[in-house]
C-alpha cells in the first residue's frame, strides 16, 4: 500500500505538467483532466480515490456538484439513514459539523492510505460522499451495487455560491476574482469539478439507465417539498419510512434538525474547521452562507442570467432538468 500511495503521487506529479490549464477561482489554475477541471491538489486526491476505494454493495455516496448543497444533504442522509439509532435531543448533527460525519472519498486517502472511510458503530450501510464526476468514479462504484444519491442546484445559484466560497478561500497575496471573470470561465465549463452541465448529464444518464442505483435531486426540490423528497431518498436507501413514524412527526423533525436555520446556528459550525487535506482547510462557517433559492438575482446582471439559461436548455434539454 506504502508504495502503491508513493507511486500515484509520482504519476500525479509526472502528470500535472502535461495537462491543458486555465485560471483558478482560489488559486493559480485548474488544470484538465480526462475533460474535468480539477484543482491540481484534488486531482491527486481523484487519483488516490480511484486507485485505493472499493466500494461496498450496500454503500450508500452522495455525489453532488460543488455548492449545490453538499453539507445539507450530508445531514439530510446522515438523518435519515441513522434515525432509529440517534436520538434528536442529541443528535451528533448538534455537535458535529456534517462533514465530519460524512467524508469525501477523494478527501480520504491523501495521508494515510488505509484510512477508514466509517465511523463505528453508525449505520450498517456506508455513507460516503464524492464531487467527482459519474465518468471519474472509481470503477467498482460503477461496477457495484451501491447507491447513488445526485443532487444538482441551479447553475445560477451554483455559480454565485461558488465564487462567494472560494473567494473567501483564495490566498490573501493574490487578487480577488472579478465576478465577471468566474462567470465567463464557469459557461467555459471552467469551474471545480466542471463542466458543470457535463457533470449533471453523467448522473441523470445513469439514472436513467438505473434508476435503482443513482437518484436524482434538486436543492430546489428538497426546499420546495421536503417531506416528500425526504421519504423518496428514504425509500431510495432501504430505510423506508414506516406509518407510525409519519404520524409521529420525525420527517418534520429531521427536516428542521439539518434546516440551515438550525444547523448554521450551532457552535460547532460557527467554530471550527474542515480539513480536508493536508493543504487545504476550509472554516465550518464557510459552509453556511445564505441557503436560500434565487440569491443569483443580487449579482448576476439579467444578460447573464440569461446566457446561462440558455446554456443550461441547450444542454439539459427535456423536462428533467429546468431552473
Ligand atoms: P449559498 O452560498 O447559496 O448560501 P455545499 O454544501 O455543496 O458546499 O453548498 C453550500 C450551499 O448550501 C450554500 O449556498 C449554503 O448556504 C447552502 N446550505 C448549507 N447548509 C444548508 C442547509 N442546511 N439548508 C439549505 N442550504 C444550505
Amino acid at each position: 500500500e506504502e508504495i502503491d500511495h508513493k507511486d500515484i503521487c509520482m504519476e500525479w506529479e509526472a502528470i500535472l505538467p502535461t495537462l491543458p490549464k486555465q485560471k483558478g477561482w482560489m488559486a493559480d489554475h485548474l488544470v484538465q483532466y480526462q475533460g474535468v477541471w480539477l484543482s491540481p491538489s484534488g486531482l491527486k486526491g481523484v487519483m488516490l480515490a480511484r486507485h485505493h476505494f472499493t466500494c461496498l454493495p450496500t454503500d450508500i455516496i452522495l455525489s453532488t456538484s460543488p455548492k449545490a448543497g453538499t453539507t445539507w444533504f450530508k445531514a439530510l442522509l446522515f438523518t435519515i439513514m441513522n434515525r432509529r439509532i440517534y436520538q434528536f435531543s442529541s443528535h451528533p448533527l448538534l455537535t458535529t459539523n456534517p462533514h465530519d460525519l460524512v467524508l469525501f472519498i477523494e478527501a480520504m486517502f491523501d495521508q494515510a492510505p488505509t484510512a477508514s472511510p466509517v465511523k463505528d458503530g453508525i449505520s450498517s450501510s456506508r455513507l460516503l460522499s464524492t464531487h467527482m464526476p459519474y465518468s471519474l468514479l472509481p470503477n467498482s462504484v460503477k461496477t457495484s451495487c451501491c447507491r447513488i444519491v445526485y443532487v444538482c442546484r441551479d447553475p445560477k445559484d451554483a455559480l454565485i455560491s461558488q465564487w462567494q466560497y472560494l473567494k473567501k478561500l483564495r490566498p490573501k497575496e493574490m487578487p480577488p476574482l472579478p465576478l465577471e471573470e468566474a462567470f465567463g470561465l464557469f459557461c467555459d465549463g471552467v469551474s471545480h469539478f466542471g463542466p458543470f452541465w457535463d457533470h449533471a448529464l453523467g448522473y441523470y444518464g445513469a439514472s436513467r439507465e438505473s434508476p435503482q442505483k443513482v437518484l436524482v435531486l434538486t436543492y430546489e426540490a428538497m426546499m420546495t417539498d421536503p417531506a416528500f423528497n425526504i421519504k423518496r431518498v428514504a425509500d431510495f436507501v432501504g430505510h423506508p419510512l414506516d406509518p407510525e413514524e409519519e404520524s409521529g412527526g420525525v420527517v418534520e423533525r429531521m427536516v428542521s434538525l439539518c434546516s440551515f436555520e438550525n444547523l448554521s446556528r450551532l457552535e460547532v459550525n460557527k467554530g471550527g474547521v474542515q480539513q480536508f487535506t493536508a493543504q487545504f482547510m476550509v472554516p465550518n462557517s464557510n459552509f453556511f452562507r445564505k441557503g436560500q433559492i434565487g440569491d443569483w438575482r443580487n449579482h448576476l446582471t439579467p444578460t447573464m442570467a440569461e446566457s446561462l439559461n440558455k446554456i443550461t436548455k441547450e444542454r439539459f434539454g427535456g423536462p428533467d432538468l429546468e431552473f
